[in-house]
This record gives structure tokens, sequence and C-alpha cells, in this order.
């Protein structure tokens, strides 16, 4: 933690009153600390214990009083630029809805805007159990993951109402431990900083007529954690996506296609110059074969859709790639079969396919989780247990990186 500048955000949640023990541990390890209070906070712990802990002004307001010498006028924005880290303990339901929405309205929330998006940010929610299970607050959470703050779920535990059960922060010590943890993942350089990645995702839309086209259920949930995970190693991420509903993950070059054609065309601008390709669309297997402009009429009882074969975006690069680059490929099966996946491994040449077993709750289109199983051309398979996209995501990375490393 030595010469690290850490800001700490409280919140006002009981558990304020656990940050100056925070702050004191941080400051023995030789961070720089500063502190950003809401005014919610300024009711559980109070502005000079923490002045006095930090050796800093605790920051509150985003206006500075007129009357002060050498005011620092553009601090709401120095300060972003200053932390290495942002720690934000208790993080509380409103805050959270706050930082999910965007508002800036003290100087948390603006600091949470303009920190780099490379630069850490810890999220520690702490409240009742009941606040945090509630839809909003899991929803708040969920999005403030996916654009890449680390949460740390509250413990189970005694609560301050009395009660008994989840809602509890973790304790000071414990924090420090998790900040140390992401520092040291983040300093690590990736193999794959610098390196060019193209991620395809989500579903291809194939057009029957005007109105009406041929599709499947992916959302590109695991696509774009893929892209996320990659930009924040560093590596420079084009992500090309079918239409889904989602959000461009902080730094990466979003390309939107429709159909199977276009991905493919946007795909092949970049066979040559990208390190590696990872496709993880649902690209259809088959368009129609004479799509019509206008709105096909439903006079006749019965009608035959003729198909064609779609490219095979990936192998298609995987066949024609150079020995640095890396292919790799997502393989949905319905069953437990594995040896499907397998199977397009080798005849795709692929360097690793990522066999997603399929379940309706669980795993593949739609859901949050999934249950990966990692098979390489050069015969590891690691078997992933069941987890959130953007976790499965980071598992993926790290087998890719270190096949940069062995190659
Ligand atoms: C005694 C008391 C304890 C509270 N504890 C929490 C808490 O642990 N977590 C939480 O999310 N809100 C808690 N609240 C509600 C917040 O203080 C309230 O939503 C406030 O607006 C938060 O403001 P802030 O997010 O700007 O700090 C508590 C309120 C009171 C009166």
């Amino acid at each position: 933690m030595r010469g690290k500048n850490i800001i700490i955000g409280i919140c006002g949640g009981i558990a304020a009153y656990k940050i100056p023990q925070l702050v004191r541990l941080l400051k023995k390890r030789g961070a720089n600390v500063r502190v950003a209070l809401t005014d919610g906070g300024t009711r559980f712990v109070s502005e000079l214990a923490l002045a006095t802990v930090s050796g800093e002004p605790v920051y509150r307001k985003i206006f500075p009083p007129m009357d002060t010498e050498n005011m620092d006028y553009t601090r709401h924005i120095t300060l972003g630029e200053w932390a290495d880290a942002l720690v934000i303990a208790p993080a509380t339901a409103n805050t959270l809805a706050k930082l999910t929405a965007g508002l800036c309205d003290d100087m948390l929330s603006v600091i949470f805007i303009t920190l780099r998006p490379a630069k850490p940010v810890l999220i520690f929610p702490a409240m009742d159990g009941q606040m945090f299970l509630s839809p909003s607050v899991q929803r708040n959470i969920a999005t403030l993951a996916a654009q890449g703050c680390t949460i740390i779920n509250p413990e189970s535990g005694e609560l301050a109402s009395g009660l008994c059960g989840l809602g509890r922060m973790p304790e000071p010590e414990a924090i420090l431990a998790s900040l140390e943890e992401v520092l040291h993942t983040t300093e690590n350089i990736s193999p794959l900083s610098g390196k060019s990645v193209v991620v395809t995702a989500g579903p291809t839309r194939e057009k029957i007529d005007g109105v009406r086209f041929i599709s499947n259920y992916s959302s590109g949930k695991m696509g774009f954690a893929v892209a996320r995970a990659a930009a924040k190693r560093g590596a420079l991420v084009t992500l090309i996506t079918g239409p889904v509903h989602l959000d461009t993950p902080p730094g990466v070059k979003r390309i939107d296609v429709e159909s199977a054609a276009e991905m493919h065309d946007a795909a092949q601008k970049f066979f040559r110059s990208c390190s590696i390709f990872i496709g993880a669309a649902a690209v259809a297997d088959y368009r129609p074969a004479a799509p019509c402009e206008g709105k096909i009429k439903k006079d006749a009882q019965e009608m035959e859709l003729s198909l064609v074969r779609n490219p095979d975006i990936l192998a298609e690069f995987s066949l024609q790639k150079s020995s640095g680059q890396l292919a790799i490929g997502f393989a949905l099966e319905m069953e437990s079969d594995i040896d499907n996946a397998r199977k397009k491994l080798e005849t795709k040449k692929l360097d690793l396919i990522a066999f997603n077993f399929f379940d309706h709750k669980t795993a593949g289109f739609e859901v949050d989780t999934n249950i990966l199983t990692l098979i390489e051309n050069q015969g590891t398979t690691t078997e992933l247990p069941q987890l959130t996209k953007e976790s499965a995501a980071e598992r993926l990375l790290d087998a890719i990186e270190q096949r940069c490393t062995r190659t």
C-alpha cells in the first residue's frame, strides 16, 4: 500500500463508525488516504475524527466556500485523478442508486464519475438484509458490477436493527485485504495488455421480409463480459455485436451489426491485425435464401422457407490465422455432451473452446450465470463451477493469458 492514493467514500449507514479504524490501518501501511463523506455519513461518523486520522480535510460539498485562501476550485476533478483506488464503505442503498444513475450531487458521486476507467472501485454495500435483497438494490449492484466495479457483498451477522442476518459490512481488516488483492491484480501487467482482441457477441437477425426475422435468445451478456474483462486487462478490444440491450463496456470499441453476413464483413476487417479472436456471438447458422423487401402476405395456409448456410466466422478466421494469433470459441450444447465441443475445437482448428452447458435457469442464453468447461487444443480441460458471467469471463481470460505466455 506504500505511496498509494486511496479515497474512501463513506455513506450514511451505521457501519460508518468502523471507517476511522480502516483509515488508520491504511495509513499504517503507508497509503495516502482522503475521505469523501456524504451528508448521510456525517450522521454516523464525525468529520473531525476522520480529518484527524487521515491528516487531510474531509471532502463533502462540491461547491467550495468562497472565503478560503488558496482554494482548489477544480478539486471535484483533481481528486478523481489523484486516486489510485476508490473504496466506498459502507455503501448505502441511496448512494448505490445515485452512482448507477450517474448523479453528481456530492463529492463522493463526482469522484466516482471522474475516476479513470482502469482504476479500481471497491463497493461494500451494507444495509438491512431485506433492503439488500430488494430488486432495486440488486439491479443497481449488477449495473455497477457490469461497469467494472468490484462489489463485496455484506456478511451475515448481528445487525444494527437488532436482527441477525445478511447486511453487515466486513471488518476494516477484511476491507483492507480486499483492497490489497484488487490493487495487486490490477498492477500485475497482463500479457493481454496492448494486444488487439476482437470479440463477437449477441445474436444475429436473418431477414425473412421487411418486418420479420429469424434469431435466437442470445442476450450478449457473456460476450460483453469477455470484452469488459479483456479491456480491464489492458487489451485493445473491438466488440462486434448483434442487436442487444447492453451498455458498451468502458474502453471498448463497439461495432453494431444485424445479420451474420454483416458480422462476417465487420470481423473480416480484423482477421489479419488482431491477436486474439473470441467468437462469443450466437451467429445464426442459416438465413432465408431470398428475403423479401415488403411484408409477406398470409394468403397461403402453409409456407416454406428456404434457408442457406451462413459463413462460419470463427472457423474462417481460425483456418487462416497465423501462428501468433489465437482463435477462441464457445460451444453451446443442450446436453452435457462435451464431445461435440471437442469435435468443434478440432474441425475448426481452435486454440480453446468454452463448452457452455445449456440450462434455462443457470447457464447459456439470457441468464446472468454460466457453467463453462474450458477445453484447450493442447489437451488441458478445466471445468468451472456455476459463476456469474463476469467471473466466468475472468477465468476464460486467465486461461487465454496463460496461452499467451506459453506461445
Ligand atoms: C439509524 C439509521 C441507520 C441507517 N443505516 C443504513 C444502512 O446501514 N444502509 C443504508 O443503505 N441506509 C441506511 N440508512 C438510511 C440512509 O441513511 C439514508 O438512505 C440516507 O439518505 C443515505 O444517504 P447517503 O447515501 O447520501 O449517505 C439508515 C438510516 C438511519 C436513520
